[in-house]
């Protein structure tokens, strides 16, 4: 059975995630998506909410399952018997530090292989940050999120709002 893993902050899913999860469900018999701790990034959502969240966006896809760690993606993937991590380019930008973390995670895992899709070009502009943003100007977040998740991203954005006073 060939499973991959898709990893990230997802914080929250945005619609450019599930293009690359419904293309990359494609390719494989298992796609786990994982949420895992970027140390560069503080979250909106915690990641138990950002599992959540991820679970109800996915629903329809059978052969995809979200779980979360806080441990190294090489060891996550040896645990979990996979041997692709799939991620998703948007532009050149994203580049040079995907190409750098494949790097490390086959010299950690060397049977582990990294696998970029293109991004749709639909998305290529899009990102939790971005995502964040809009909501933070109470923009219309049906572009940017999965529906099932628009009121959660706009309540957790009044509640912060309300928080930082
Ligand atoms: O969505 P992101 O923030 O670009 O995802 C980055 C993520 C979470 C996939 C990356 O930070 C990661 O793999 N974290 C787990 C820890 C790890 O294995 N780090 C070594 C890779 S350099």
């Amino acid at each position: 059975m060939s499973v991959a893993i898709y990893p990230g902050s997802f914080d929250p899913v945005t619609l450019g995630h599930l293009n690359i999860i419904k293309r990359a469900a494609r390719c494989f018999d298992k796609l786990i998506v994982c949420v895992m701790v970027n140390s560069n990034k503080t979250g909106m959502f915690t990641p138990p909410e950002r599992v959540e969240l991820l679970r109800r966006s996915v629903k329809r896809f059978p052969n995809v399952e979200v779980d979360f760690s806080s441990g190294l993606l090489a060891a996550y993937a040896k645990e979990r018997g996979a041997n692709v991590v799939v991620k998703g380019l948007r532009a050149v930008s994203d580049y040079e530090q995907e190409v750098q973390m494949a790097v490390i995670n086959r010299k950690l895992n060397p049977e582990l292989e990294t696998m970029f899709l293109a991004s749709s070009e639909k998305y290529t502009y899009l990102s939790s940050t971005i995502v964040k943003e809009m909501a933070r100007y109470g923009a219309c977040l049906g572009e940017f999120v999965p529906r099932e998740i628009i009121a959660d991203v706009e309540r957790r954005m009044r509640e912060l709002e309300r928080k930082d006073g």
